[in-house]
């Protein structure tokens, strides 16, 4: 098979910035994204959409409409069936998604035989089948990238079907390949394996490779870069309550100290959130979606286990925003912030 020369520019954005908010599934919706973007991550991707509900239509397809902030962004479909895995990546090329990306990387355990995500790392041949098909159905209106587990488990089969399947990534013209270092059986667990990034990047020169995997400090984006070489990274859990990470990063490019939030810029930051939930996801679903925000943003906090706990305890949009009025207020926290994070 013929390796399709790819246009440079559609991750131009990593020349000065290599770093981009990953997927991540109930986190990366349109408000999150946008949130990142303002704090500079220069290119985001939705968490995984299944085809199956792209292709009903309705609430599934329009809950993916985009935001005009919401730029350069990438649809990530997973599911089974090469056709409608094909169909789903043109629903979302039509919706104005910028890139698609396909997933080959989720555990979340398969039902009967419905093998998806990272499961089909120990079906290559299927997997190859979906790749293909995702690909000739975009054709060359907009990139197409995939995100991948190191591999099933550590056995020798799963490490050949990994190859097997990366090889297929670069024939079939794929811009570039997101690589998670955990095993599928790992899940979230244990340390990520750089080396096999290292690897992966001597053997593949010349085929970016984006790194997924302990990226918990904008520092350590950096990190993986120079140890492993690929040619970016993708911010998942770090991002999760922290898109001052992708600030802290570009200060790091330019050469300056990262900077920790004041209680002030985070009050700021999960007011904008809130903003974007109503406006974009409707009032009711607000509270749900920024009481996760606010748990996890807690830990920047000075008094951080009782804002988690406030937060913890909401039940609507007005027990939210009453824990903003107490604990982020003017003044409140600043006294405790030559502690920080
Ligand atoms: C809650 C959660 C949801 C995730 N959802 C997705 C997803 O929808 N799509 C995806 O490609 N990766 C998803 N991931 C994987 C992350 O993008 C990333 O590869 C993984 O967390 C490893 O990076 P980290 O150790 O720096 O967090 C998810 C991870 C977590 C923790």
């Amino acid at each position: 098979m013929q390796a399709i020369p790819q246009d440079p520019q559609p991750i131009a954005w990593r020349e000065k910035t290599p770093f981009f908010q990953a997927g991540l599934q109930g986190y990366s919706d349109s408000p999150m994204r946008i949130i990142a973007r303002r704090h500079g991550a220069p290119y985001c991707v939705t968490e995984s959409l299944l085809d199956d509900i792209l292709l009903r239509g309705g609430k599934g397809l329009r809950s993916q409409q985009l935001d005009p902030e919401d730029h350069p962004v990438a649809g990530q479909i997973i599911g089974t069936n090469p056709n409608t895995m094909a169909r789903a990546a043109r629903a979302l090329l039509e919706l104005g998604y910028d890139v698609i990306d396909v997933n080959l990387a989720c555990p979340v355990k398969k039902m009967r035989d419905i093998c998806r995500g990272g499961h089909l790392l120990s079906r290559p041949e299927a997997a190859i089948d979906i790749l293909r098909a995702v690909r000739e159905a975009v054709g060359d209106e907009a990139p197409v990238t995939v995100k991948l587990r190191r591999g099933y488990d550590d056995s020798v089969e799963s490490f050949r079907n990994f190859y097997r399947v990366f090889e297929a990534v670069r024939n079939l013209g794929y811009t570039f390949a997101t690589v998670h270092c955990r095993t599928v059986e790992q899940k979230y667990v244990g340390p990520a394996r750089w080396p096999f990034l290292a690897e992966l990047t001597r053997e593949h020169q010349g085929f970016p490779v984006f790194g997924s995997g302990d990226i918990f400090t904008a520092k350590s984006i950096f990190r993986m870069m120079t140890e492993t070489g690929v040619a970016g990274v993708s911010v998942a859990r770090g991002a999760i309550g922290n898109p001052w990470i992708f600030t802290q990063a570009l200060q790091i490019c330019a050469g300056k100290d990262a900077a920790s939030p004041g209680v002030h810029e985070q009050r700021e930051t999960l007011l904008a959130q809130y903003a974007l939930c109503v406006r974009l996801h409707g009032e009711a679903d607000t509270g749900r979606s920024m009481r996760k925000v606010g748990i996890k943003m807690s830990s920047l906090h000075p008094m951080h286990a009782q804002v988690e706990q406030a937060f913890i305890k909401c039940r609507n949009n007005e027990e939210w925003l009453s824990v903003i009025e107490e604990f982020y207020g003017e003044g409140v926290g600043e006294a405790a912030l030559g502690n920080p994070r």
